[in-house]
């Protein structure tokens, strides 16, 4: 693979503009259809809020097909519900047809959920035998886990499935997410990592090389495609080698 790319902002806000132009830039780089995972967590949210209230004519989401990288097992009007969540700030204020809307399931049998959600995977996005994304947006909890592949289930990154169930390590509660073998197929993965609390897993992530220690995130290495780490000068700082 490529070597990541680590982009720095001096806060959330500017991050999450430099991550628009990003976005755009690769959409019109692509003919047809364009497959993006979104992710749950705080900055999506930001992102999410910033997206909805841009000029229409900016982004064809008719061209832009959604899906999530992992999911919490509640039903969609939870307010733990990553899809709940990008409908309220993202979805339901822009023009996007309900067909490009393929969500995991929260409120189904968690098995059932993650079973669905591999069909849904193969059916649309299958390159040879694997689903590739355009994008897959990731972040990183202070634990290090990224999705919902956490630090003491980390064996699930490597899964021979695409989805599994996984669990919250403190609430217990179950979650569905894209495995290994998912993201590192994608064309581009990009990690949106905001706040002081994350600064020193980023710092042992980018500039260590701990193989005894690695956290779920630090597993992301896109085969064919690029990694770009989305920072704000919070996460990025205790970096040594960027500015
Ligand atoms: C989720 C996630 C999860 C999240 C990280 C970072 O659904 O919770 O997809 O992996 O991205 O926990 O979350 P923050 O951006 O809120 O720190």
């Amino acid at each position: 693979m490529e070597e990541p790319i680590a982009l720095v902002f001096e806060d959330k806000d500017k991050l999450v503009k430099g991550f628009t132009e990003f976005f755009i830039d690769l959409l019109n780089q692509k003919e047809g259809r364009f497959s993006i995972a979104l992710s749950g967590g705080s900055t999506p949210k930001v992102w999410f809020e910033y997206l909805a209230q841009i000029p229409k004519d900016d982004i064809d989401w008719g061209s832009v097909h959604v899906y999530w990288g992992d999911e919490r097992c509640v039903p969609p009007d939870n307010e733990d519900s990553n899809y709940g969540m990008t409908k309220k700030h993202l979805l339901e204020l822009i023009d996007i047809p309900e067909k490009n809307i393929h969500r995991i399931k929260g409120e189904l049998k968690p098995e059932e959920a993650s079973s669905q959600y591999e069909h849904e995977l193969k059916a649309n996005l299958s390159e040879g035998n694997i689903p590739v994304f355009d994008l897959v947006i990731l972040g990183m909890g202070d634990d290090g886990h990224t999705a919902s592949i956490f630090p003491h289930e980390i064996n699930l990154w490597d899964s021979d499935d695409f989805c599994v169930v996984a669990t919250h390590p403190t609430s217990g509660q179950q979650r569905v997410s894209l495995t290994g073998k998912v993201i590192n197929s994608a064309r581009s993965v990009a990690f949106l990592v905001t706040g002081k609390s994350k600064a020193e897993k980023i710092h042992e992530i980018l500039e260590t090389n701990d193989a005894q220690s690695p956290y779920p995130a630090s597993l992301v290495n896109p085969t064919e495609g690029i990694l770009y780490w989305f920072l704000d000068s919070l996460a990025a700082s205790q970096l040594k080698d960027v500015e």
